[in-house]
């Protein structure tokens, strides 16, 4: 009965995980190398200070928030509420919004292809 209890336990436990582990994993293969062609450049490529205070060389750096104030760049679950999201939108579809990644005004700007956001988005909106 007590080693029940403990596998119940633990059976539990791993998957409050696997949402993050499946998100990671789901990083690394499909979004990584998208961030890797369009924004680490800016954001913390070869350990240089991130533009804007984002972080964008690993996934647990960029739940750490963007700015001073640290404000969220992912909402799981809600890309259109992300940052990260909206921004790299805007760089598709608004380049001289302020808030539009890639910066419109720079020379050599890589924007996200409409299937690497839509990529961005089922990352987003799937994990939680
Ligand atoms: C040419 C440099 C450059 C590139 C490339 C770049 N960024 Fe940025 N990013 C900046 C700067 C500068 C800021 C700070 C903007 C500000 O404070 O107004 C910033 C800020 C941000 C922020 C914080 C929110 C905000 O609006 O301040 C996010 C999120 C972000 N970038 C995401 C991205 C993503 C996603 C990409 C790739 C698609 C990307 N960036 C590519 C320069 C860049």
């Amino acid at each position: 009965m007590r080693t029940l209890a403990i596998l119940t336990l633990s059976a539990a436990a791993s998957s409050a995980f696997a949402a993050s582990e499946a998100a990671e994993k789901a990083y690394k293969a499909d979004i990584a190398p998208i961030f890797e062609a369009s924004c680490i450049g800016c954001h913390g490529k070869d350990g240089k200070k991130p533009k804007g205070g984002f972080n964008m060389t690993s996934l647990a750096k960029m739940e750490e928030g963007f700015g001073k104030e640290k404000k969220p760049a992912i909402v799981w679950g809600n890309a259109a509420k992300s940052p990260l999201y909206t921004s790299a939108e805007l760089g598709i579809s608004k380049p001289d919004d302020d808030h539009a990644m890639p910066p419109g005004d720079k020379e050599g700007r890589k924007p996200l292809t409409k299937e690497q956001l839509e990529k961005l988005k089922k990352f987003i909106d799937s994990n939680k």
